[in-house]
């Protein structure tokens, strides 16, 4: 299965966000009733918590993964939040709805036209003071918006769908972050002495999804560019077979 840009604008444009949004257009409403039609909210799965198997309900596991982004924002808020490969929002706009987050502006930035379309719906439909645009992490300036320098960037299990990371990686750089949260697989993190370990590593060449995004960050460390803050590896996984890393950085200039 190869992630091209065809391969996403198929999976999340055509199929994912596509669907979702013709069923929003047909019934409205806010954005957790769009993530349980996602996935029913009881529904049991094994997650990675601590490195350690636990079953959970989509709705347990989303709640544990939305503390987690919180809390890592938290430390050490900028005055600007910018979250890249946000879908249809489901993570931003419940950061924004628990109310603790004292950003002045947010700013969701998504790949698909229907992710963008449904994220402007439901920001309308919460009225959520944020703006959605377009955004490419492959594009030298990643978005038309204007961003703000200074701001917190967020990625979600976005990044890891882009085949060239030391591009978006640059092209983050370019923005002037104040500093850059990833919540991402990172294949390195895997614990290739354990069987969870390879398999998590077979499932994300499986899928073709980016190998080298820790890689590309220590290149861009040990040549001075950026500082690498925090590294929490396997932090949380709502799919055990694909857990995040938390991954911090800053540009050094
Ligand atoms: C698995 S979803 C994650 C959505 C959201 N961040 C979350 O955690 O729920 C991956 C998202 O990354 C977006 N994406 C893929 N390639 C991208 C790119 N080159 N630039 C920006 N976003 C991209 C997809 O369109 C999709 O919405």
């Amino acid at each position: 299965m190869i992630k091209n840009e065809e391969h996403i604008l198929r999976e999340f444009g055509q199929e994912k966000w596509g669907g979702l949004l013709t069923k929003w257009e047909n019934a409205p409403c806010g954005v957790n009733d769009v993530r349980n039609w996602e996935c029913p909210p009881d529904f049991l799965h094994a997650c990675l918590v601590k490195n350690r198997l636990m079953l959970m309900s989509t709705s347990e596991s989303f709640d544990y993964y939305i503390n987690l982004i919180e809390q890592a924002l938290l430390d050490g808020c900028s005055r600007h939040l910018v979250e890249i490969g946000c879908g249809y929002g489901s993570v931003l706009f419940n950061l924004i709805g628990r109310r603790r987050l004292t950003y002045e502006s947010v700013t969701g930035l998504e790949y698909t036209q229907q992710g963008i379309e449904l994220a402007q719906n439901l920001a309308k439909w919460h009225d959520y003071d944020v703006t959605i645009g377009k955004g490419d992490f492959g594009a030298r300036n990643i978005s038309d918006l204007a961003i703000k320098p200074g701001s917190d960037f967020l990625t979600s299990y976005a990044l890891h769908y882009m085949r060239d990371s030391a591009l978006a990686l640059r092209n983050l750089i370019r923005l002037k972050p104040r500093r850059v949260l990833h919540f991402e697989p990172i294949f390195q993190h895997c614990d290739e002495q354990t069987v969870l370990g390879i398999l998590q590593q077979r499932y994300m060449r499986i899928n073709d999804y980016n190998l080298s995004i820790r890689k590309e960050l220590e290149k861009l460390a040990n040549s001075g560019e950026i500082e690498i803050i925090k590294e929490i590896p396997v932090i949380f996984g709502a799919n055990c077979l694909l857990p995040a890393s938390l991954l911090v950085w800053s540009p050094t200039s």
